[in-house]
């Protein structure tokens, strides 16, 4: 399929950003940025055929230099957070960022959804390649990397992100996507009718910086069941302290061996299902508990709790448990992986 390409402005660094829309067959239509190698819009048919854009984003380039709330970021090296902003790797202790008060969160202040990308289109595949070279102790992480971020548009309605990555010193590499999904698109300012269901049978304990405490917490009779839909805001104010911490949901959730989808979320409104599958053992829930009204595409203000964020990780905080899959890659490994966004209807 034709890929289009145009200006999305200028940088403050005086780079230019580029927009690149993907379409496929059934008219679903992705929009990209080679500017923090960002999802910008998600056009999706609804139960009527119309299409609706179903991730918050900005209209402009200089939105994504400012974007503390990292709508549709794509978050590396580390995403989620490292405690006290310290780990240990072979024998070195390495220091980063502390902007999550005294924790490091998506990487740090450089975070790579704020660099511009090089790009790559690929009109056989439908499907646009970034990527980007991040130095030896960018962030505070060991090795020269060179990552890569693969958006791709299926014609069964499913936006595919693939990442690779390698770099010449044993580092962590543990990626995600923080796009914002409301099913209702633009006309909606909330998600908590929409109904989620999680194939997981446990979450990660965290106190109340959100820093796991190695715990893992069986989800049966707590709000953190979602093994069947569960409307989200039906108990999100609970008197639940794993939801008092985190103002919300928001945390990590053991993700079931499955070949399906590991998680659903679905808005009778629109009659829209969106589908996620990963390979990664962990899915952070976050139901926008920190949106503030930002300002967004069309000028539309983004309300607490309008959106919600299903980002596909190892758990946080990973490098700091050993009961924990490692996120830690040799030299010369490759860090390879992939998460799906697919869209279905039911009318
Ligand atoms: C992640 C975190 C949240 C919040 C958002 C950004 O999803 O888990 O606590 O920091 O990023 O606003």
């Amino acid at each position: 399929m034709l890929i289009t390409k145009k200006d999305f402005g200028r940088t403050k660094k005086g780079e230019n950003a580029s927009l690149y829309t993907l379409t496929n067959k059934a008219g679903m239509k992705a929009v990209v940025s080679d500017f923090g190698a960002v999802l910008v819009s998600l056009f999706v048919p609804d139960k009527n055929g119309d299409l609706k854009d179903v991730v918050w984003g900005y209209d402009k380039v200089s939105g994504y230099e400012n974007n503390g709330v990292y709508l549709g970021s794509t978050i590396g090296r580390n995403s989620n957070r490292i405690g006290k902003s310290k780990y240990n790797l072979n024998g070195k202790e390495y220091t980063l960022d502390k902007n999550d008060g005294q924790n490091n969160l998506h990487g740090g202040f450089d975070g790579y959804n704020a660099r511009l990308w090089s790009a790559n289109t690929d009109e056989i595949n439908n499907s646009v390649k970034f990527m980007l070279d991040s130095p030896d102790m960018d962030q505070g992480f060991p090795g020269n990397a060179k990552i890569s971020v693969t958006y791709t548009l299926t014609d069964d309605n499913a936006i595919k992100i693939s990442y690779e990555a390698s770099a010449d010193k044993d580092t962590i590499f543990n990626m995600t996507n923080h796009s914002y999904f409301n099913l209702d698109g633009e006309s909606s300012d909330s998600v908590l009718e929409h109904q989620v269901l999680i194939n997981a049978d446990a979450f990660t304990e965290a106190d109340a910086e959100s820093i796991p405490t190695g715990k893992i917490i069986d989800v049966t009779d707590t709000p953190m069941d979602f093994r069947n839909y569960r409307v989200i805001g039906k108990d999100i104010d609970s008197d639940y302290e794993p939801l008092k911490f985190g103002a919300g949901y928001d945390h990590n959730w053991v993700l079931n061996k499955t070949e399906g989808a590991v998680a659903k979320m679905r808005s009778l409104n629109s009659g829209i299902t969106m589908e996620v599958y990963t390979d990664l053992p962990g899915m952070q829930l976050y139901t926008g508990n920190f949106l503030a009204g930002e300002e967004g595409k069309n000028g539309k203000k983004y309300a607490r709790r309008s959106a919600a964020c299903f980002e596909t990780q190892y758990f946080p905080d990973a490098v700091n448990h050993e009961n924990f899959q490692s996120p830690i890659f040799s030299a010369g490994d490759k860090y390879k992986t992939e998460t799906i966004y697919k869209f279905t209807v039911e009318s």
